[in-house]
């Protein structure tokens, strides 16, 4: 049995030798992600950028100097967590990226997910907000924890933003406390309310009736 770190690497592998994926013919190298593979909180940001690119690790230019800030902020050290992106190569101009690039590199990301199985998502920006809540918008449910399936996604502004407003960096400093309160207690996350639609109540049970 490979252990998580493992299972990583594997991936990793496999996406090297995956080479007709969107994007990876114009960038320099792939920036899969990184940290730690048991990880209790996993950061989701959009795309590698120019030094991302070119040092092959995420997040490691301006917006990521303010996400170790925020991660230290409450408590953490970047290797206690595990930092990725939606898109694991860098759009040319750092353009965003394409409903067509995000699918290509889902698998990646599902599978980085299961591997690490992290009590909390934070999702940094909207596009990996828009993988787990396809129609939120960021400014209304961004510090507002939610369960999807058995994950907690947290959303967030992404700190790029935060650098080119002072108001987007006091909502993100201000939610960055809520990941401290939900690792604490993760049940304050309430369950998504139950269907409550007549096509979707579960055919077996209207027999009981
Ligand atoms: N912005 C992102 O979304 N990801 C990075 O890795 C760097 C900047």
């Amino acid at each position: 049995m490979l252990s998580k770190q493992e299972q990583l690497k594997k991936i990793e592998e496999e996406l090297k030798a995956h080479k007709d994926l969107p994007l990876m013919k114009g960038c320099t190298q792939l920036v899969f992600g990184e940290g730690n593979s048991d990880a209790e909180v996993l950061f989701i940001g959009e795309a590698p950028g120019f030094w991302e690119d070119l040092k092959g690790r995420p997040f490691v230019g301006n917006a990521g100097k303010l996400l170790d800030k925020l991660i230290e902020s409450i408590g953490l050290k970047r290797e206690e967590v595990y930092i990725t992106n939606v898109v694991k190569c860098r759009p040319p101009e750092n353009r965003d990226p394409l409903p067509n690039e995000i699918e290509a590199y889902a698998p990646y990301l599902n599978h980085q997910i299961e591997i690490i199985r992290p009590k909390i998502v934070v999702t940094l920006g909207r596009y990996s907000l828009n993988k787990f809540l396809p129609n939120a918008r960021i400014s209304e449910v961004h510090g507002r924890p939610v369960r999807v399936g058995d994950i907690i996604v947290t959303p967030m502004y992404h700190p790029a933003a935060a650098l080119r407003s002072g108001a987007v960096m006091e909502a993100l400093k201000e939610d960055f406390l809520v990941i401290r309160e939900v690792l604490k207690n993760p049940a304050m996350v309430s369950e998504p309310s139950r269907p409550t639609k007549e096509k979707e109540i579960d055919p077996n049970q209207l027999t009981l009736f």
